[in-house]
């Protein structure tokens, strides 16, 4: 676990960045309701738990720039409820146990919001992301215009926290890489464990269960996202879902699957030969998507750009559809022409943490911005021939990708998720065992 001293230094920094006569606004995300009075599994916010490590939905955080006053909005204690819904930590308790200089009850939050933004220049907050939130903040804006007498004024300006927070969370500190390191020790090991159960006749939902099974075993309640388990043509969905279909003998399986673990995301893919042997047609395949992944994690350094670690691995793909006759022309020519597009039909890789798709921008005033350490990022080329696609049919069916998450380090990367196997003769070998 993260502990508080961290998240009070978070929102240090925060309100460093933030103008003066400015106030910002960090709220928690809502329980979602299904099937009339039963919830999905509680997800907060990731920008609101960056900052509080709180996990209670119906909360706000309030950072007065001036004051430096960090105030929390939360749920009162309520035994009746506790007793239907679970246990609240209540908003005494809230300035303990979260290090803040204030608490109320979130009850009061349309009264407290008018008067924490009155006579503000700036409120920030994200706007778009929580409609109930935006109506809250305009109505309160609102209140505020309402009573001119009584000598309340407005905001002038709403401006984003997003882009704030979000550089922060770009770069990992040493507790966030410590929970990233063990999502990524569970995810890995439950690729492992998934391997070894595989066998031609299973079913796919039965090695998503290894999986899920393994991730809540060591204390990772729920997937990152939901886990994608491909067996033969189902692995050129990109994102397969279902998991219901039968594994035959001669296929594919294509494995994306990371744990979800104290928030932090893990995004590990693997494809592998269900009855533990590869064709030479899925060999030649999987060895080309294997070098150009090499060829890409290369250029994972600080400094270098995602866009040379790109090309790295186009070469690779080019010259390895040419090899095996699925291109044909000039590998320069082709390169130019972005040729390898057809089968490899989905990016590079993307940053990852809170989010498995995590925040942070790739392009500063539209100039691609380089690595810096703590950057963590994913690297999974594929190649996917559709059965549609016009090509002789021993390579149709066959979709391929491998995918690593690497921390940029000072002189170059960790690779997060070496765990698992990814050398045919490795996996070939695991799967022998
Ligand atoms: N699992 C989602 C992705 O690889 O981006
Ligand atoms: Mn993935
Ligand atoms: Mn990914």
């Amino acid at each position: 676990m993260i502990k508080i001293p961290e998240y009070v230094e978070r929102r240090e920094r925060l309100l460093e960045q933030m103008t003066p006569g400015s106030v910002a606004l960090v709220p928690a995300a809502k329980a979602l309701r299904r099937s009339h009075d039963t919830d999905f599994p509680f997800r907060q916010d990731s920008d609101f738990y960056y900052l509080t490590g709180f996990n209670e939905p119906d909360a706000l955080l309030i950072l007065d720039k001036d004051t430096e006053k960090t105030t929390i909005l939360c749920r009162e204690k309520d035994q009746l409820a506790e007793i239907w819904e679970g246990r609240r930590l209540g908003f005494t308790q809230a300035i303990d146990v979260l290090s803040v200089d204030s608490a109320a009850s979130i009850a009061n939050m349309d009264k407290i919001l008018q008067s924490s933004i009155d006579k503000k220049d700036i409120v920030y907050f994200a706007q778009g992301n929580f409609d109930w939130f935006d109506s809250a903040v305009l109505s309160a804006m609102n209140g505020l215009r309402a009573s001119p007498k009584k000598g309340f004024m407005p905001p002038k300006q709403i401006q984003d926290l997003r882009p704030l927070i979000h550089e922060m969370r770009l770069i990992k500190s040493e507790h966030e890489l410590a929970l990233m390191r063990r999502s990524a020790e569970i995810s890995s090991k439950a690729h492992c464990l998934a391997m070894e159960f595989c066998h031609p006749g299973a079913y796919e939902y039965q090695v998503e269960s290894v999986i899920q099974h393994h991730f809540m075993m060591n204390g990772a309640r729920n997937p990152a996202y939901s886990s994608i388990v491909g067996g033969g043509e189902n692995a050129c969905i990109l994102h397969y879902t279902e998991n219901q279909d039968a594994l035959n003998d001669g296929d594919l399986l294509l494995i994306d699957a990371g744990s979800e673990y104290h928030g932090y995301a893990a995004d590990i893919t693997r494809t592998f030969p269900i009855n533990g042997k590869f064709t030479p047609e899925q060999k030649a395949l999987y060895q080309i998507v294997l070098d150009a992944q090499l060829a890409a994690i290369a250029w994972i350094k600080p400094g270098c750009w995602m866009s040379q670690a790109l090309e790295a691995a186009n070469k690779v793909l080019i010259q390895g559809l040419l090899d095996v006759g699925l291109l044909q022309g000039d590998p320069e020519v082709l390169l130019k022409e972005n040729a390898q597009k057809e089968y490899f039909i989905h990016g590079l890789g993307h940053w990852i943490g809170l989010d498995v798709h995590d925040v942070g921008v790739y392009k500063i005033d539209g100039k691609e911005r380089p690595f810096e350490p703590g950057m963590v990022l994913t690297v999974e080329p594929g190649l996917y021939i559709a059965p549609h696609l016009n090509v002789p049919e021993k390579w149709k069916g066959i979709g391929i990708r491998i995918e690593d998450n690497l921390l940029v380090t000072e002189n170059g990367h960790e690779v997060l998720t070496d765990a698992v196997p990814k050398s045919i003769k490795d996996i070939e070998s695991l799967m022998q065992s």
